[in-house]
């Protein structure tokens, strides 16, 4: 069955920090940070994606570096459409752009206006028919989960902005949450505590850079110390007696800055209704998005929440993979019941 047989057909996860587009029957063509840098006082871009954010870690004064994707919703309209034409247009390649029909993921608690927004930048970016799709279900298929099976899983996608919850129980999501709490919220924590610990102002990329290459919530040891030319500018180097940030407090701060996340999953859980919470205490929990990359975060899921808890294989790719699958199998996944290719917004 085909869906859009008029024109090419592609997958979009537009992420908080990461767009991925697939083009079907291609696989993922475009991984790309979500970022757009334009001239002083300009309105065009002069960078996307990896250059923009190349441009952000710089600091170059004339430029100025925007993320146009908040919590996975629009934030700068006009920078969204201008990332997501040049992403788009990178991957049709020579092909014309003839409105591509397109599989997009959208937070699971998305108002009718961030759909809007959304729709409407993907429109102006050059998208033709579009597809609503929810996170949760695009992550958990991409994630491996069985299409027919009895059995239900938590899937918790946790992104840079937010993170997207849901029961998934043969190929359907049901009690979908959105947490506006993500990676970002683990930079600003390790900001704060570099600022306390040490009296030194890091930048927020700095901090990302501590979180993925050392940083963990688990006790095993880690490195203690990370080098300053990896994290702080010139000028704030000459106020240090020492040339390393030590870093052995990471693990306590990020499993700290984890505790509202896990405070809400707890309430999430607890209010399924009984049937769906026996079903997911049986099944457990499945994390995808880049935060599940952090080392021992399911170990501390599993303590805290008492539930089975599994990282799903390339957890940055699970949302496009997922959508790609509904772009290739559209057919399995409408016996469910489920209708895709909704125009309804
Ligand atoms: N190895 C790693 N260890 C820890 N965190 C990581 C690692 N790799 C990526 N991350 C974090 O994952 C986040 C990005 O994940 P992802 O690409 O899934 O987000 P997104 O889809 O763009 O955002 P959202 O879904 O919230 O809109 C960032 O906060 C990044 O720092
Ligand atoms: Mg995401």
């Amino acid at each position: 069955m085909r869906l859009f047989p008029w024109s090419e057909q592609l997958a979009i996860d537009v992420g908080t920090a990461h767009v991925h587009v697939a083009v079907k029957g291609e696989g993922v063509v475009v991984r790309e940070p979500s970022t757009v840098a334009f001239s002083d006082g300009g309105h065009q871009p002069v960078a996307v994606g990896e250059e923009a954010r190349q441009l952000w870690d710089w600091n170059v004064s004339e430029v100025k570096v925007v993320r146009p994707i908040r919590a996975g919703v629009v934030a700068d309209f006009d920078g969204a459409v201008m990332m997501l034409r040049r992403f788009i247009r990178q991957a049709l390649g020579h092909r014309p752009l003839f409105s591509p029909a397109v599989v997009v993921a959208h937070p699971a608690t998305a108002t009718g206006v961030e759909l809007q927004a959304l729709r409407h930048s993907l429109a102006a970016a050059g998208a033709g028919q579009m597809t609503m799709v929810q996170k949760p279900l695009a992550a958990g298929l991409g994630a491996g989960l069985p299409l027919h099976s009895e059995e239900s899983y938590l899937v918790i996608d946790i992104g840079a902005g937010a993170t997207d919850i849901g029961v998934f129980s043969n190929g359907l999501v049901t009690a979908g949450h959105t947490v506006r709490y993500g990676g970002d919220d683990l930079d600003e924590a390790l900001v704060r505590a570099v600022r306390r610990r040490r009296g030194l102002r890091i930048t927020r990329s700095a901090a990302e850079h501590i979180k993925q290459q050392t940083g963990s919530v688990d006790r095993s040891p880690n490195p203690a110390v990370v080098p300053v030319d990896d994290v702080i500018t010139v000028e704030e180097k000459q106020h240090l007696d020492s040339y390393d940030i030590d870093i052995a407090w990471v693990p306590q701060v990020l499993t700290e800055a984890f505790q509202p996340l896990i405070e809400e999953l707890d309430w999430i859980i607890a209010n399924l209704p009984d049937s769906s919470r026996r079903q997911v205490e049986r099944g457990g929990m499945v994390l995808t998005g880049g935060c599940a990359l952090l080392r021992g975060l399911d170990e501390l899921f599993r303590e805290r929440l008492q539930l089975p808890v599994a990282v799903a294989p390339d957890p940055l790719s699970c949302t496009i993979l997922g959508l790609e699958a509904i772009l290739n199998d559209l057919g399995a996944l409408s016996l469910n019941g489920r209708r895709f290719g909704t125009n309804n917004l």
